[in-house]
């Protein structure tokens, strides 16, 4: 018998197995041969409509979907807030019933408030994606970057992992803790104090705020953005002191006794979280990344239609 995911909709890390994330990493094992292919398109969704709906903004998680949707022959229909007649006062269920009574069988959804992609699940009747929930969930980030350790590394188990930066506003952080522990990883966060929640232990993670001593710890290092844009307050003096003691640069590494492997969800703020000698180094597997955001994500959304058949 083949292999189901267990979830009808992927809204989080937190919802899904350990035998779900294999299941997608060994679907896009096949997936990523085949856009590797002069031919790279399959018919796998020949007969499923998405829509993809995104309420914030987005370059990579927006395209990757939509470049693997084309790849797996789906029909695809795109919205955003600013073009959505959500800017006249419709509700998100109106939107999305509407979007629904023209036949979308899945929808891609990116918006942001926490929860918002659990809440459209209860209320219409399509497969639902979360492309990030506000600083709640972004779970095939995560699944894309556990899949890009396990190709660099062999395997995901055993290694120690630190997410450095700004962990309470990041939803990546979260999707990325769950997925790795899930995996077998050892997980540690680093940052400034006001920038790691309060009893993140409490979910199975070490806690380091000196970012040399979690370079010496860890083989893989994932750096993230500081979100300026959910911060309502001051959480350090300035990009300036946050760059000084938690930006990644050459120093940094050279300092190391051994290589890590240097990650970034993106986008890059280039000289604050990571230098660009570091971000464009061949320690740095950042693109690779995004080459394995379309072939997870063709993974995802065939995984999910095959529980329709
Ligand atoms: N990593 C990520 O979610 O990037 P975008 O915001 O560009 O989609």
């Amino acid at each position: 018998m083949s292999k189901k995911f267990s979830q009808p909709h992927l809204l989080g890390i937190k919802d899904i197995t350990r035998d779900d994330i294999e299941l997608v990493f060994e679907t896009a094992d096949n997936f990523k041969a085949i856009i590797n292919r002069p031919i790279k398109k399959v018919p796998s969704l020949r007969d499923v409509t998405v829509a993809n709906i995104f309420f914030e903004n987005s370059t990579r998680t927006r395209i990757s979907f939509e470049l693997a949707q084309k790849r797996l022959s789906a029909d695809i229909v795109n919205l955003t807030a600013s073009s959505s007649s959500v800017s006249k006062g419709e509700t998100l269920i109106d939107t999305v019933n509407n979007i629904l009574a023209m036949k979308v069988d899945m929808v891609v959804m990116r918006h942001p408030a926490p929860g918002a992609c659990q809440f459209l699940a209860k209320h219409v009747d399509a497969q639902i994606i979360n492309a990030g929930d506000g600083t709640h969930e972004h779970p095939t980030q995560a699944l894309l970057d556990a899949y890009s350790i396990r190709e660099k590394l062999g395997d995901v188990k055993g290694k120690k992992i630190v997410i450095v930066g700004d962990i309470t506003h990041s939803r990546v952080a979260l999707s990325n803790i769950y997925c790795l522990k899930k995996l077998g990883a050892e997980v540690m966060v680093c940052g400034p104090t006001t920038l790691i929640p309060k009893h993140i232990e409490s979910i199975g993670v070490k806690v380091e705020h000196d970012l040399m001593k979690a370079l010496n710890w860890c083989d893989v290092a994932n750096m993230l953005r500081i979100q300026l844009e959910r911060q309502d307050i001051k959480y350090f003096p300035s990009l300036r002191e946050y760059s000084m003691l938690y930006g990644l640069n050459k120093e940094r590494l050279d300092k190391l006794n051994k290589e890590i492997v240097i990650m970034h969800p993106g986008p890059i703020n280039r000289g604050v979280e990571i230098t660009s000698d570091v971000a464009d180094s061949a320690h740095s597997i950042i693109l690779d990344q995004v080459e394995n955001g379309v072939a997870t994500r063709m993974a995802v959304m065939y995984l999910l239609a095959g529980q329709k058949g």
